[in-house]
């Protein structure tokens, strides 16, 4: 199957497969796989503690792969102040970083240092209120996360199914959907409310790349779709960043490259499947 829309031609990747943004594990060995797999492996500029490590790993990352991969820029926190992201904005553009994102508060002021540069930027917000005034700040497009994702949430947010099919019609610029996806079917899905690419993260934790222990990778395995505890604490993160309700449809730790291999293989069952009868059984 050829995936041929907006945000592929925009990036210049393969498949409308984005690596989620990860503050300690973001770095170029995560990202180069998701890179050469065909999606967009992104490296998360706060994983670096000197702006001189993150450009040792951005060079890194080029050394690897000739296929695109961005960067990200996290606002959030005690790294709201754009002040703290100077040194490696500079790293970046020095870099020559072609596409960033900007993620949590308002991320303009780092998108507009990089569309004078030429780059392409690409914010991630969880509401659709914040949506709409990035894009009037002259976004390229917006990855909006759903509820059922994990990471920052707010009490203006939505699922991923009513941001894709609604915002849709508000916004303007190509929306990339994030929150809760972790199979084909999620994949499909978000492509078909609207979503020009899938943002992952939980589901590229569950793999062979991400450096986090095997005991770890296990219990998004395990982790029942059902468990009451669980459901409260990813519906109302306060602390800390638990997997998302993506572990429901995660079964297996693979690479990355079969990751993504997966998700194509059975996109294209889905689409069988759609032609036979106009609808999955
Ligand atoms: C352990 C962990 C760390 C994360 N760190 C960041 C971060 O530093 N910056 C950011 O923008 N998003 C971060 N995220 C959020 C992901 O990039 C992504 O938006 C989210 O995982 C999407 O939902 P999903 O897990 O359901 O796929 C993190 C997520 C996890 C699970």
């Amino acid at each position: 199957m050829k995936f041929d829309n907006k945000i592929t031609r925009m990036l210049g990747i393969k498949y409308p497969i984005i690596l989620g943004a990860f503050g300690h594990a973001g770095k170029a060995d995560l990202a180069v796989p998701a890179s050469e797999a065909g999606g967009l492996g992104i490296i998360t500029s706060i994983c670096y503690p000197t702006a001189e490590e993150f450009r040792e790993d951005l060079k890194r990352a080029k050394a690897m792969t000739d296929k695109p991969f961005a960067v990200n820029f996290t606002l959030w926190k005690d790294m709201i102040d754009n002040a703290f992201h100077e040194e490696y904005i500079k790293v970046a553009l020095e870099e020559k970083i072609k596409t960033i994102f900007t993620s949590g508060y308002d991320g303009s002021y780092i998108g507009g240092i990089f569309k004078k540069a030429g780059c392409t930027w690409i914010h991630k917000c969880a509401a659709i209120k914040h949506a709409k005034i990035i894009e009037k700040k002259g976004v390229d497009a917006v990855v909006l996360v759903g509820k059922e994702g994990t990471g920052y949430k707010n009490e203006e947010q939505h699922t991923t199914m009513i941001n894709m099919t609604a915002a849709r019609r508000i916004l303007k610029v190509p929306l990339i959907a994030a929150g809760g996806i972790g199979d084909a079917r999620g994949f499909m899905g978000a492509l078909a409310m609207g979503a020009s690419a899938v943002y992952m993260g939980t589901a590229f934790m569950a793999t062979k790349e991400f450096n986090a222990p095997d005991k770890f990778k296990m219990k998004i395995v395990n982790q029942e779709i059902t468990d009451p505890k669980n459901i409260k604490k990813v519906y109302n993160m306060k602390h800390g960043i638990p997997p998302s309700f993506a572990s429901g449809v995660i079964e297996s730790v693979p690479t990355i490259k079969e990751f993504i291999d997966t998700i194509i293989k059975e996109a294209e069952e889905i689409m069988a499947e759609f032609k036979t009868w106009g609808m999955a059984d």
